[in-house]
Order: C-alpha cells, then structure tokens, then sequence
C-alpha cells in the first residue's frame, strides 16, 4: 500500500483504517457547539460528552470522524510557532463502552506503522503516572519496550475536555524527528518543548466526570477518545518542518506571499516579522471561513467575539505587511477552495463567507483610519519621546474600537510610551459602569430592602402558569421610598410581597402581569383593593407595585391575588408566536439566526436576532405563512421540566452564555420549536389566532429586528390596512380587488396626460412667439433694418425674459424690448436684447433700457447687445403707455 501523503490522503486513510475495525464514519459537528457550556467545538470528543457522561445512548459502539476545531486559548502566540494553529483537524476514534485499552493502543500502532508507515524505531508511548495497565499493554501490543514508554503526571497524561466533564488518564505517541530538530539540552527527549519529538496522537481513557468541586466519580462506562493532529502527521509524512509548510498550509501561505509581496522563508526566529505574519494570515483564514460557515457572525461577545478577533488580528498583521486595502476575502476564498470539496459548508456558504469578511473588514480598516488620525493627533501634541496618558488610549479603546497592542505599537514606533496602568484602571471603572448599568435605576435603590425581605421569608413561589387568581399572605411591604413599611393607605404608592403569586414578574422579555390585590369583602366594594400595574422579579421575590385605591393594606394580611386575565391570554399568544418565530426564522433563513433579545408584551411582540442583511419580502411572507399554518394547526403546546443535560440531548434551544439550573423548563410546541423558557404560553397553538408581521429592520451590525402581532391585535392590524385599503377603493370607485388595476390604469393615463400637457405647454408657447412676432417692428436706418419685438409678456419673472427673448429670436426677431409687471413681486422689470444684426444696424440695447428707467424712475442699463432693468410696481395702464412710446420710437427709427 502506498504512504498517504497529502492531508486529503492522511485523513481519508484514517477514516477507513477504523471503518475497518468496524467505527462508524460520521461526519465533522458543527464548530458551534450544542453545548452552552463550550464557546466552541476544540476537540473531537466534543458532540460525544452526553454519550460519555451516560446520558445519552450511541446510536453505534464505536466511531471515527476528522473534526473540524477551533482552539483559541494561545491566539498570542499562533504564528511563532510551527505547531499551533487556531484552525485544525483532529482525527479520532472512538469507542463508547465499547474497545477500551487494549485495542486502542493496538490499533494506534498498527495504524502508526503499517498504514502511515512511520520507522517503529522512531516511535515512543507516554502514560499516566500510575497507569500500569496501559504501559503493559504498549509492552503487550507493539515492540515498545519499557524505556520508551515513559511516565508523566497530569500535567501531561490526563486528559479533560474542560474543568468539569468527562476525563480520564491518557497515553500519548509521540515521532522522533531525528537530531536536526533537537535543541542543545543535554536532556532533549521526549516531552521535550523543542521539535524533534512530535506528540501526534492523544488516546485518552475516558473513566470519570469532573463536577464543579473537582471531585472525580467514575463513568458509567469505560470509553476512548483519541485524536490525532492531522496537519502535525502531514508535516510528519511530508517531513516538512512546520504546519504551515504542508501542501494545504503552503498554498494558503503562499496566497498571503502574493498578496502582500513578501517572501516566506519558514524562520521561527524571535524577528522573523514577515513569516510570523504570513502564518497568521493564512491560520486565521482557515478559522474565519469555517466559523462563518458554522454560522457565526462577527460581534462583541462570545464565539462571534473570537470569529471578529482572529479576522481583525489578520487584518493588522496584513497592515504590517503594508497591505492597506482589504484582503481577507482572497484568502478566504482560498481556504474554500482548497477544503471545499470535504467540508462542502464551505462551498454551499461562499457567498456569506465572502459578505461578511468584506463587510467586517471594511468596518475595521474605517475604525483603523479614525483611530490613527485620533492617535496621531495626541501624539503630535506630545513632546518628543512622552508619554500617552491612559485616558487617551482608554478613548481609542472605547469611542474607536481601537487595540491597545496597536496603540501601544504605533506610539513604541514614534519613540513614545503609553500609561498602561492609567488605561488598565480606566477599563477596569468601565467595568464597574457596565455592572452597574444592567440594574435597572428605579428599582436599585430597593437593593437591601428586598434582600432583607427574602432573607427573611424566602423566595416567592410563583403558581401562575395555570392559576390566575388565588389566596396569599402579605408578606411585606416597601413604599415608594423603597423603606420596608407595615401598611400602605388610600392613593399610596409601593410594593406588595406575597407567599404565593399567580403574577409573572417581568423577565425572559415577557412584559409583568398586571391585575388586583384585595382584602376580603373587596368584591362588594368594601375591604382593601391594591391595583398592581407592574409586577417584576427582585432577588427571587415577586413583587407586584401598584397603588392602593381603596382602604388600606398591611403586611400578614390575607389577600386575593388576580391578574389580569385578559391582557396576560395576549402575553401568552405573542409569547408562543416568538417561539415559532424563532423556529420559522431558522428554518427559512438559517440555523445562524439565534436570538439576541426579545421583547413579548400584550399588544406586540419584538424579536432581535444574529443575521447579516436584509429579509427578501419573499422570506417574511415565507415566515409568516408557515406561522400561520403551524397555528391552524393545533399543535399542543406542552412545558415540561427536565434536567438540563437531558435537555440537550432533545435538541432544546438554548442560549449561549445563559447559565441555567441543574433542572429546567422545556417549551414544545408540536413537533415544531423547542427551547428553554420559564414563561407563560398557550394550550394550543391556535389560541394565536393569527400571526402578522408589521415592520423588519436593522438594529446594529449583523442584528435584525421583527416587530408583530397576534390576536386581537392582528386582527385590528389587518383590519385597518383594510379599511385605508377601502377608502381607496371607494374614492377610485372600484372594488377592493380592482384597485390594483385601476391604479395602474389612473398611473399610466396620468404619464399620458403628462406627455400631452407637455406638448401643448411647447404648442402653447411656440404661438406666443409667433403672436409675438406678429406684433413686432421692422426698423429701417441708413445701416439696415431689423425686427424688434416690443411687447409686455404676461406670467413671467425677471429670469424669464431672456427665455422669451431666446424664442423670438429663434422665431426670427432680430432684437426685442420687453417691458411688464414680474409676476410673483410686480415690481417692474425690462430687457432689451439684440442679435449682431440689429446692433449693427443701430439698435442699442443699453440706450434702450436706459430710456425705459427714466420714463418708469427705475434703474438698468447695458450692453448694445443685452440690458436690462427694474422700477418699482406700476399701474398696468402705465405701461401699456410706456410700451407704446417705445413702440413709436422703433417706429420712426430712432
Ligand atoms: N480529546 C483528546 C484531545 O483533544 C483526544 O487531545
């Protein structure tokens, strides 16, 4: 057989080496965890942990896959190194309950030497401290003699997906590269930092579970999990001497080469800029093409934080490499053409990847430019070699976006320094203000008191997920000035805190209920009666304000707590439809949309979520038709409570980044929406009624908003558009359905009639000009003779004069005066005007005004050619009188 070479050839070789030992070959999980306690997928046992811990049962004893992992833990120093990558492939085998020791070590070796090939003499085996077992088994198994299988603590032999979780002992190989790659320590061996011996292949045991205390219980079945770096055994095969010098890496370093017009040399040394640089760009390509496909989005938190870091760290070091306009999307691209073909989410998702690289890297070269020009300016302002206070670069930081490495770096280049501490102080106040700023102002100041209060009584029990109305006890009271009274009177304002309570405080992004407190007898309108118009959550209390406005309440009191009804059936219909809206969203738009805020309130409903452009009228209609048809179908909606491990594996939604309690709230509806959530729904999801969607915008970068309706409020909705919808109709006289026709009818005629009056405007004044002409006067004098137009156009201003003397100059007039009232001041205005032929035959434009400003004490004056004039307002008969003087004055040529 020959060696697999190539990394397709590695990891196909690997895939079918354990389908033979009769593995499962699955498929890569998504980088984005099922898991909110992961950011990201780093490992192959990843999609595995609930078959590990035994709450899930394998569909299959055993299985292999290549994962894709994203490891960002040491960003700093990927690129110095040739082994570290933020992006790579691990190949794995697994067995749940299945092969255990034995044949995990077996198989490694004979995978290892017949089907990679490697010289056995060169391979070694590491074990965990005490783990007897498994070095004799490496003694049992392969030629490995006792001195090279060596033993190492935990530190290096034991393995754990994280601080809590499945973990057990492992046992690594590890390839001697030979003496090239040794360093010059007397004791260089295995577990050495320096390159010759490769750890590649990780076979951990997987025999207990960590929980938060650390305490280790074992597993119910024993299981393996092994990986093995893909790209460190192409380097191997290939006997290159880093990651990025393999056949996929190379052609990715190579792309950054040409982009940037440097030359890669493969020097790890501390200065070596440009090759540090160029590994860079080319490991962070790989993770940002795969993280877009899986589904993330840049943003400030969470994995899209880690997806926005790698993309802008590329960005910089290609900025180093003076590349100055955007380049990501080349490499990108790249990336999807080298690894397409086996992660065809790469290929199916190019045009998003290219989208939001572009787009993000645009965002990022503009914070680039305002930043620089802010950070040149507060350096210029410094003397030379000072220091940038923390301030300063605090404001870069947080107005621009700007890192503190870049501000550091630029002004370490022009011989300043930084006030680092000042800075670290002004992040850390920033922090302070960002806590401070969740609490919600008017109630904070409550602080202690409700403390006290649940301190003192516990928690309330909320009963109001099928119970509207029940008997409860006062338990305490706060007034409006958040003190800890015993009684509330008439018209007072503050706080009722019951034992038990059918009303949902605000939280989750459902809107609190509102409703009534009353003391027995209030029905007959006697006994205490407390309108609560606002209910929330506070340290585990309920707690219902509102204002007394009859008799007056005290604390251990019996009362009647009542929501109300009504309004809260419209909570709950725009509640579930949230809930399907998320499920329609991901269903039609993409399983990247995740929530990112929701708002459910009586009348409306607001959703924000993680999506990058604007929804086609086609997607809403899509979204909307399917809610409405999930509606009609009378789904049952069912809440349960389960354990939360229980619910991941049912494929519940979570959020990521929540932190949710050991047992929690499921929310089905049919066989559609299964999230987390601890608020209230509908039976069924016709209660709904309908479902319309009123506006869809944008709330940020890569953050959509929809705003709808349910119920009632659909129905007035709609009923609405319906009746602008007949108004229209009724004022077109049609019917609602022909309105469209008839509008596009009334359209089209309205552009013809438009046509037409532009026509008939140039009919209209083309016989003007000629009524004009008609009228003028043909001057002969001993150079010639010429036509002047003498006449009081009606309906212009002073600009339009010229116009008028274009046309009949056009018709054929060789000069014109023109003398009438400015039609929007009625001031008087004149023009005199003459083509080369009249002015050489005698006509004087300039004399010509001049005569008019002092028949009408106006002013004006010009050229033989142009002149014009104005006077003030004049009677209409006297200049008619003034015309006519001229008029005879052509006459007799003079
Ligand atoms: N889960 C083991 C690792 O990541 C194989 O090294």
């Amino acid at each position: 057989m020959t060696k697999p070479l190539t990394t397709a050839e590695i990891r196909e070789s690997f895939l079918a080496f354990f389908e033979n030992k009769g593995s499962k070959r699955l498929p890569s999980a998504s980088l984005i965890p099922n898991d909110p306690s992961l950011l990201l997928t780093a490992a192959g046992m990843v999609p595995f942990k609930p078959i590990f811990l035994g709450v899930k049962q394998p569909e299959v004893p055993r299985a292999t896959t290549a994962q894709k992992c994203v490891r960002t833990t040491d960003i700093d120093i990927i690129g110095s190194t040739g082994r570290h990558l933020s992006f790579f492939e691990m190949l794995g085998s697994f067995s749940f309950g299945d092969y255990f020791k034995r044949e995990a070590i077996a198989w490694s070796w004979e995978y290892s030497t017949e089907v990679l090939g490697l010289d056995p003499d060169r391979l070694w085996a590491t074990v965990y401290r005490d783990d007897d077992e498994a070095a004799q088994l490496w003694e049992e198994e392969t030629p490995l003699t006792a001195e090279r299988i060596k033993r190492f603590d935990e530190a290096d032999n034991f393995w754990a997906a994280g601080p809590t979780g499945p973990c057990g002992p492992c046992s690594e190989l590890f390839y001697d590269r030979g003496a090239d790659f040794a360093c010059d320590e007397p004791d260089c061996s295995v577990g050495c930092e320096c390159d010759r011996y490769v750890e590649y292949w990780n076979l951990v045991f997987m025999q207990y579970n960590r929980d938060e205390h650390g305490t280790l219980t074992p597993l119910p079945n024993q299981s393996i999990d092994t990986g093995m770096g893909l790209e460190r055994m192409a380097a191997i095969m290939q006997d290159v001497a880093s990651n990025f010098d393999i056949d996929l890496m190379r052609q990715l370093v190579a792309l950054a080469e040409k982009i940037t017009n440097t030359s890669y040399t493969g020097s790890f040394d501390a200065d070596a800029n440009t090759d540090t640089a160029l590994r860079i760009i080319s490991d962070h390509a790989r993770s940002v093409a795969f993280l877009i496909a899986d589904g993330v989005l840049p943003s400030n938190e969470g994995r899209g934080y880690v997806l926005r870091r790698l993309l802008r760290r590329a960005v910089r070091y290609g900025r180093l490499l003076g590349v100055s306009d955007p380049f990501m999307q080349q490499m990108t691209d790249k990336v999807i053409d080298l690894m397409g073909e086996h992660y065809q989410e790469l290929l199916a998702h190019r045009e998003l990847i290219a989208g939001i690289v572009a787009a993000e890297e645009e965002r990022f070269l503009q914070t680039l430019r305002t930043g620089l020009s802010y950070l040149a300016d507060a350096l210029a302002a410094l003397p030379q070699g000072g220091e940038l206070s923390g301030a300063a670069a605090f404001e870069l930081h947080d107005t621009y976006g700007f890192p503190v490495d870049l501000t550091l770096e630029i002004a370490a280049e022009g011989g300043y320094s930084v006030d680092s501490d000042s800075f670290e102080q002004h992040m850390d106040q920033q922090k302070e203000r960002a806590r401070g700023s969740v609490q919600d102002v008017s109630w904070s100041s409550f602080g202690g008191t409700h403390a006290d209060i649940v301190q003192e009584f516990g928690a309330t029990y909320f009963e109001g997920y099928n119970t509207y109305e029940l008997d409860a006890v006062v338990l305490a009271i706060v007034d409006q000035d958040g003190k800890r009274v015993k009684k509330l009177k008439k018209d007072q304002q503050g706080e009722l805190i019951l034992n038990y309570s059918p009303f949902y405080g605000e939280q989750g992004g459902q809107a609190g209920d509102t409703g009534s407190i009353s003391a027995a007898g209030a029905s007959n309108g006697k006994g205490a009666y407390f309108q609560v118009t606002d209910t929330r959550i506070k340290d585990g209390l309920i707690i219902h304000a509102g204002t007394v406005q009859r008799g007056s309440i005290a604390a251990s009191e019996s009362v009647t707590a009542a929501i109300d009804l009504k309004r809260r059936n419209l909570i709950r219909r725009n509640h579930t439809a949230t809930h399907l809206l998320h499920w329609a969203l991901r269903k039609v738009v993409g399983t990247h949309v995740t929530q990112a805020g929701s708002f459910v309130g009586d009348t409306r409903l607001r959703f924000d979520f993680t999506h990058f452009e604007r929804l086609t009228a086609q997607q809403l209609a899509e979204i909307e038709r399917l809610l409405n048809e999930k509606i009609a179908d009378d789904l049952p909606v069912r809440a349960f409570e389960t354990t939360y491990t229980e619910s991941r594996e049912l494929g519940v939604m979570a959020l990521f980044g929540e932190k949710y309690d050991e047992y929690v709230r499921v929310l089905e509806i049919g066989n559609t929406s299964k999230e987390l959530c601890g608020g209230t729904h509908v039976g069924r999801s016709s209660e709904i009624g309908l479902f319309k969607i009123t506006n869809e915008e944008s709330v940020g970068a890569n953050m959509r908003r929809i705003e709808a309706v349910t119920s009632i409020a659909a129905y007035d909705y709609v009923t609405t558009l319906q009746e602008e919808l007949l108004a229209v109709a009724t004022t077109l006289k049609a019917s609602p359905r022909d309105v469209h026709a008839k509008v596009t009818t009334l359209l089209e005629s309205s552009k013809k009639l438009k046509a037409q009056l532009k026509e008939g405007g140039a009919a209209a004044s083309k016989m003007d000009t000629e009524t004009l002409l008609d009228r003028a006067v043909v001057t002969k004098t001993s150079d010639g003779s010429y036509k002047t137009v003498i006449a009081s156009p009606e309906n212009v201003t002073a600009g339009d004069l010229r116009q008028v003397w274009d046309s009949v100059r056009q018709a054929g007039a060789d000069a014109c005066i023109l003398l009438t009232a400015d039609c929007a001041t009625k001031k008087t205005i004149y023009l005199a005007a003459a083509t080369d032929a009249a002015t050489n035959a005698g006509f004087h434009a300039g004399q010509q005004v001049q005569q008019i400003a002092a028949a009408t004490a106006g002013r004006g004056g010009g050229k033989p050619a142009m002149a014009q004039g104005g006077a003030d307002e004049l009677e209409p008969a006297r200049l008619q009188e003034i015309l006519a003087e001229v008029r005879a004055h052509c006459m007799a040529g003079s």
